[in-house]
């Protein structure tokens, strides 16, 4: 690809390079961009009157979202991608040792590729715009920055931050990264350039801005810093992820040696980990959000939500009125009585104030989205919204009532969407006005963090109310799948069989903790107990119900769930589930008198955590598998989302599917009948695996 830089050289001496990638929303570095700085090179070294380099962005949206992604792809061995990393490098040490100064201006994202050009620069001013935000999310494709974000970014702020930056992927917005000694200067945007150019003529004439780069005490105390940095990412991964661990590795080593070593020490990393199974694994993930983008492209503009309301100020709605106004929408909330709502609103403060103590929002950032939330007991300021959420109660007969008078008081055009986490969004349409703008819109707990929103279809739902979910979904930031109608559609089914069996184990004398511990070992971030008891186990039985209901025999719930909840055991909300909490700690243990309400009582027995995994793991496959025949997933890659995004599902799989592919249609078919003979229907396959192990096709 050409024509991605323009040169144009100010009157000042200083010239703006201008990064404009045709075809891409965002600047995304490739090979292709080499020569063309390569001719930038010569302009500027053929120019004895160049005094400085301004790299910017020729986007609105931002400077660099990073190196191509799709170029790793390609990449099949360690070696070509030493040699891929190695044409970065030279480019990046070239602007770095170059006679003329470069200075990155810096506007909106700035991540991966596009700070390590950055880190390269002699100086860096980002714009005060709210979307400016520069970071290291490399970890997060399985991979260590590969362009010498290792090295160049500790050294410039030092051992501890570069580590949690590049651990993390956390971004720095502007005013951070000026504390931090990231960028040299915030300036607003309409001066950007200007004042970029006046640090490269500063640099040029000996005036070097002053960085706090890696100092004395995290010099001293490097020892400490690692082995602490390494425990938080085993605490945090469970060792399930090469890459930060690698990345604490290439630091330590590399900041111990020359810059130059450093950068071979990173090199060496980044391509060993970029043809791994993890990488791989994960840039699929990443591929597979951009895919789910695509399967429901929205209109040009997309539909225009300023205002939503929410019915229900519990958990769940707060939680959505919450993450509505923090982009931009207003949200009211309705509940019952001013008890309720004054709740509703205590919560979504406090999330925001947890926020500004850990300096992510200002003051009047707080205040602002406040503003945007608004609360009643009654149905007024309903007239002016575009989308109406249901976050009441989980009972049917609930749910119809307030859809009912919604439809008395919002307009004709108005969507209506029920955040259920298992009714079928037909039954609550049943007696609607408007079936075609009713749907569901499924979040996870808690809202603020977990990023999937399940849209579900009825047969009636119109193409538009599907639209403006979406749009909404989108612009809170989730990865939004869009499935069809049924009792739990897909990620509370999927989800359902595995926590059923999670439950059986313990009724057959499994303990809490070998269970949990085999599946958190496994790799999901919490085990299916510990999960239990935070979504609640009456919530639980009330769910199972639902399922085994419409499913029969494959869903079969333990008996010993009712005798649970009738000892008054609802789990963490009441502080009495399997684990007891201690008041105002996040620490819990298990409450062995759980197990005098179980049929093999307190005696315990041991089960190999394989067994465990294997039939957890292979309820949450099958069921997927129906999910798909069913037509509940229109596309193997919106189960893998839903599963890994808003079940926790391990990320290296890829996925049920990928799962499913990797493993062979066969085995996983072969597996499920041995416990299928073993415990019975609740294994029983589903058909549209044998037709896979027939075949030999594949999700992929
Ligand atoms: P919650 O019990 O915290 O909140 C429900 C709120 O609805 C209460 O404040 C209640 O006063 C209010 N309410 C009840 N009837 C109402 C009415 N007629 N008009 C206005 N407000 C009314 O429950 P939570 O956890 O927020 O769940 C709400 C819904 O979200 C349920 O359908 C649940 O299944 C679903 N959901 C829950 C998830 C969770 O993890 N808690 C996850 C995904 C969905």
């Amino acid at each position: 690809m050409t024509g991605m830089l323009t040169t144009r050289r100010r009157d000042d001496g200083v010239f703006v390079l201008s990064l404009d990638v045709p075809g891409e929303k965002l600047n995304v570095l490739s090979l292709g961009l080499l020569d063309e700085f390569e001719a930038v090179f010569k302009t500027i070294e053929g120019d004895a009157t160049a005094r400085g380099v301004v790299i910017i962005s020729g986007k609105p949206e931002g400077f660099i979202a990073g190196a191509d992604i799709k170029q790793f792809v390609a990449v099949t061995t360690a070696q070509e991608a030493i040699a891929l990393a190695s044409k970065g490098h030279e480019l990046l040490n070239r602007i770095e040792t170059s006679k003329v100064p470069f200075v990155a201006a810096i506007n909106g994202i700035c991540l991966g590729g596009g700070t390590e050009l950055s880190l390269a620069c002699a100086g860096r001013v980002a714009s005060d715009d709210p979307k400016t935000a520069i970071g290291l999310p490399e970890v997060q494709l399985g991979l260590v920055p590969g362009m010498g974000g290792t090295q160049r970014l500790p050294r410039l702020v030092g051992l501890a931050l570069g580590l949690d930056m590049i651990l993390s992927a956390r971004n720095l917005k502007a005013t951070k990264a000026m504390r931090a000694g990231l960028v040299d200067e915030v300036a607003p945007r309409s001066i950007l350039e200007d004042r970029a150019a006046a640090l490269a003529l500063a640099i040029a004439a000996g005036k070097r801005p002053v960085r706090p780069g890696i100092k004395l005490v995290e010099r001293l105390a490097r020892p400490v810093i690692f082995s602490k940095a390494r425990s938080t990412v085993m605490a945090k991964t469970g060792g399930h992820y090469p890459a930060p661990l690698r990345a604490i590795e290439v630091i330590k080593d590399g900041t111990a040696a020359s810059l130059a070593a450093g950068l071979e020490i990173e090199k060496q990393a980044f391509g060993e980990l970029l043809v791994g199974e993890v990488s791989r694994a994960l840039v699929n993930v990443f591929f597979a959000t951009q895919d789910i983008k695509k399967a429901v492209p929205l209109p040009d503009p997309p539909p225009e939500i300023s205002k939503v309301c929410i019915l229900g100020a519990g958990l769940m709605g707060a939680g959505i009125a919450g993450i509505a106004a923090d982009s931009g929408m207003r949200a009211r909330m309705k509940d019952r009585d001013d008890a309720s709502v004054s709740k509703g609103l205590g919560y979504v403060r406090g999330i925001w104030e947890e926020r500004r103590k850990r300096g992510s929002l200002s003051s009047r950032e707080v205040s602002q989205r406040m503003d945007r939330v608004s609360v009643a007991t009654d149905y007024s300021g309903f007239k002016q919204a575009e989308l109406v959420i249901e976050a009441v109660f989980e009972d049917l007969n609930v749910k119809r009532q307030v859809l009912k008078e919604t439809e008395d008081v919002t307009s004709e055009t108005c969507v209506f969407a029920s955040n259920t986490s298992s009714l079928p969004i037909t039954d609550i349409a049943q007696n609607a006005k408007r079936r075609d703008l009713v749907l569901g819109m499924h979040f996870f707990s808690p809202v603020h963090k977990m990023p999937l929103l399940e849209v579900i279809e009825t047969k009636d739902t119109a193409r538009r109310a599907t639209e403006v979910a979406v749009a909404f979904g989108r612009r809170i930031g989730k990865h939004v799948i869009v499935v069809g109608d049924g009792p739990g559609f897909f990620t509370t089914r999927a989800l359902s069989p595995y926590m059923n069996e999670a439950a059986h184990l313990l009724e057959e004398g499994v303990s809490v903790e070998a269970i949990d511990k085999a599946m958190r070992d496994f790799g999901f971030p919490v085990g299916p107990i510990t999960l239990l008891d935070e979504v609640g186990i009456d919530v639980g039985a009330k769910v199972q119900k639902i399922l085994h209901h419409a499913f029969g025999a494959r869903m079969d719930p333990p008996k010993s769930m009712e005798k649970l909840i009738a000892d008054g055991r609802l789990g963490r909300k009441n502080a009495k589930g399997f684990y007891r909490y201690a008041e105002g700690s996040k620490s819990k243990e298990v409450d062995a008198t759980v197990y005098a309400l179980m049929p093999e009582g307190a005696g315990r027995k041991a089960m190999d955590p394989k067994v465990i995994q294997e039939r957890l793991f292979h309820a949450f496959l099958n069921e997927s598998a129906y999910c798909l025949q069913e037509g509940i997933l229109r596309k193997p890659v919106d189960g893998d989302i839903g599963a890994i995004f808003g079940l926790g599902f391990p990320p290296w799989w890829g996925g049920p599917f990928r799962a499913i592919d990797k493993l062979g249609a066969k085995a996983v078919l072969e597996t499920l009948k041995r416990l299928q003979g073993q415990h019975g229907a609740r294994f029983d396959p589903a058909p549209i695996l044998a037709e896979y192990a027939g075949s030999g096709r594949r999700f992929y």
